[in-house]
């Protein structure tokens, strides 16, 4: 299987890329692609790494085509990263047209490819690629995702460490989507939520809706480059083995919707032979966490109809 990383000389890209090649199924084709001319080097960097996974970096208008034609799965995490004092949503203007070009790429050299696309603002460039392949013709919705996987992964690291619990038996669903209020972890799902107060659940609900910017405060110069690499690359495995037939890869991606909430929305769902394969239920949410939901939709729905307005003028 062909897996294409456009993005990948980048600070998620080549952590990202180093995550797949190691991780990927033996005999895989992992294929780097990036505007910056260092990217065949990256690519013969890993290279060096013994594993059965084969690995060739592009770059140019021709390197693209090269590197999306064929590919079963592209993960894009190109573009623009946030810097302190921005919201994701300010990325819209230098990133849209970065997205719009790489997925008008993937619709007319492989149009049947899943896409799981990371760059930011990911509420608004889902819409948005999902009306560049409707345009030319391709779009599935079980094809196209949103890479929400980090908000979950913060979710489950604080909740384990606020309750002392081991973070890899944690499981918390986060719904919504990937920017400021529009990330909703449901901790009343977990193990132990009945031990823990209103106000401590408020708290780490705001620290991971809040969990991109303290990055970027922290860094000062950029957002999450290695935690966003691993949060890409388990979602971009879990793509691989449900096309691969693996049976029950649940995992959350923000999807087009059948929720009623909004067109697209995040949530937990079932990975397959043919990409999305099913919705799991959000489960029964707590007060707190459905006051939240109804609050977050004006939002949501904005900032997908920015995207799709974005494409359709
Ligand atoms: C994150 O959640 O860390 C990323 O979306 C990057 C950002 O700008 O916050």
């Amino acid at each position: 299987m062909k897996i294409a990383v456009l993005g990948a000389a980048g600070g998620i890209g080549q952590p990202l890329s180093l995550l797949l090649k190691n991780q990927l199924p033996k005999g895989s084709e992992l294929a780097l692609y990036d505007v910056a001319p260092s990217t065949p080097g990256v690519a013969v960097d890993l290279s060096h790494i013994p594993t059965d996974v084969s690995v060739i970096g592009f770059t140019g208008d021709e390197g693209l085509v090269k590197a999306v034609s064929g590919a079963s799965v592209v993960v894009i995490p190109a573009g623009m990263a946030r810097k302190p004092g921005m919201d994701r949503s300010d990325l819209f203007k230098f990133n849209a047209n970065i997205v719009k070009g790489l997925v008008e790429a993937v619709a007319k050299y492989s149009p049947s490819a899943c896409i799981a696309i990371i760059t930011n603002p990911v509420n608004t460039m889902v819409p948005l690629a999902a009306e560049v392949l409707k345009k030319a013709g391709c779009y599935d919705p079980k094809r196209l995702f949103g890479v929400t996987m980090l908000d979950t992964l913060r979710a489950e690291t604080f909740w384990a460490e606020a309750t002392n619990t081991d973070c890899r038996s944690t499981r918390i669903p986060v719904i919504g989507g990937h920017s400021g209020t529009t990330i909703l972890p449901l901790f009343s799902q977990a193990a132990g939520y009945s031990a823990i107060s209103a106000e401590q659940i408020e708290k780490l609900t705001v620290h991971v809706q809040n969990a991109g910017t303290e990055v970027v405060e922290a860094k000062g110069s950029g957002s999450a480059t290695l935690s966003m690499a691993a949060a890409g690359a388990r979602f971009a495995l879990a793509i691989v083995r449900g096309l691969n037939g693996e049976a029950d890869v649940v995992e959350p991606a923000y999807v087009a919707s059948q929720s009623g909430y909004a067109d697209f929305f995040a949530q937990p769902i079932v990975l397959g032979k043919e990409g999305l394969k099913d919705y799991l239920p959000i489960g029964k949410l707590s007060d707190y966490e459905e006051k939240a939901l109804n609050g977050m939709l004006e939002t949501l729905r904005k900032d997908i109809k920015q995207g799709v307005d974005f494409i359709n003028g």
